[in-house]
């Protein structure tokens, strides 16, 4: 008799299909009309804050991400003969991956530096000389950096689009586009200009948004939506958890924000429970509110969902995963299609 090496090679898991989940997305797409002009503007554009974005460009991004996802022929191949040039020089799962799987879906190539001492930048080369290269090797750059200024560097001498995924505390943008995705697949009529008090949702962030670029990208683009939010609750283990000047800067655009030490007596009024435990620093991650964990026994309300950025740690039990407050798989799995919407607007011929 054969010995079993393993069950799923007896018995192997059907692949997901991609009709699979499109309601959401077609739910999203009749909340607002297609109205492209916004994006058209991102044309040839540097990406490297949220706050770049107005409303309607974000509004609109999410419905041409949802037309990605729900029209698998949409838009294929524009992208034919443009060549990336992936430079990740900080570890990564979802963002390199997502980014180079959104470039190849869309027909272009990709060249990749994972290591800057594989570089000139080990002899001593500025990353003014290396960005002049890049304008001649490829169309559009997409760096994630532990050096919070690279990009800046970066961004003046290079005359192609360079795209942020994450420069060292300072912000992560096509992350936060990718949370705010989901969110509007959960509940579409959050994207309307006007939401009644019922409707208006209350959101809770565990995590420092000083210290946590994902956080920080992320109430940026809350703040363009923060006629549909009730609250925006941070949930960490220090009283002052803002830079400077970056609580008045949200508070400016409406967003109304409180801060408290606790977690499960805030959990019962979350309609949106956001956790991350790590902001990645130099060559390694700070750890914050680590006393704060989610999991099946959690008093979360019925309904509510959980983002995450992931990669996740102990603050995110896996006994959630096969609940109905999983929204980071899908979150994650979304992506790849605001990325398509973003890298298809800025990347025009
Ligand atoms: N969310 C995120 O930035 O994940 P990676 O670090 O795996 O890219």
């Amino acid at each position: 008799m054969v010995k079993k090496i393993h069950p799923k090679l007896e018995d192997p898991v059907e692949s997901e299909s991609w009709t699979e989940g499109i309601e959401q997305p077609l739910a999203l797409m009749e909340q607002v009309d297609e109205d492209f002009a916004s994006t058209a503007e991102l044309a040839n554009h540097s990406v490297i804050s949220a706050k770049q974005f107005s409303r309607d460009q974000l509004i609109q991004l999410c419905r041409l991400a949802a037309k990605f996802e729900t029209q698998q022929s949409f838009g294929q191949f524009p992208l034919t003969g443009k060549i990336l040039i992936s430079a990740f020089y900080e570890p990564s799962t979802r963002t390199r991956l997502s980014f180079e799987s959104v470039w190849q879906r869309l027909g272009g190539d990709i060249i990749t530096i994972t290591d800057p001492a594989t570089t000139g930048i080990a002899k001593g080369e500025s990353l003014s000389d290396v960005a002049e290269m890049m304008n001649h090797y490829g169309d559009v750059v997409v760096l994630r950096d532990t050096n919070e200024q690279a990009i800046y560097e970066m961004l003046e001498v290079l005359r192609i689009p360079i795209i942020n995924a994450g420069n060292g505390t300072d912000e992560h943008p096509t992350q936060a586009l990718a949370d705010m995705y989901a969110i509007f697949k959960w509940r579409p009529q959050l994207m309307q200009d006007d939401v009644s008090d019922d409707q208006k949702v209350m959101m809770g962030i565990v995590g420092n948004p000083g210290r946590m670029r994902t956080v920080r990208s992320l109430l940026l683009f809350l703040s363009r939506i923060s006629q549909a939010l009730n609250e925006v609750v941070i949930i960490c283990n220090t009283t002052e958890p803002f830079i400077d000047g970056q609580l008045e800067e949200l508070e400016a655009e409406g967003l109304k924000i409180r801060v408290t030490n606790e977690l499960d007596s805030e959990l019962p009024n979350l309609d949106i429970v956001y956790i991350n435990a790590i902001a990645w620093v130099g060559n390694t991650y700070e750890e914050h509110g680590i006393e704060y964990k989610l999991s099946n026994d959690s008093p979360l309300k019925e309904g509510a969902i959980i983002l995450h950025p992931l990669a996740r740690g102990e603050e995110l039990s896996t006994d959630l995963d096969d609940t109905q407050h999983n929204w980071y798989f899908a979150q994650a799995r979304g992506a790849v299609f605001a990325r398509m919407a973003l890298m298809s607007s800025i990347v025009r011929f």
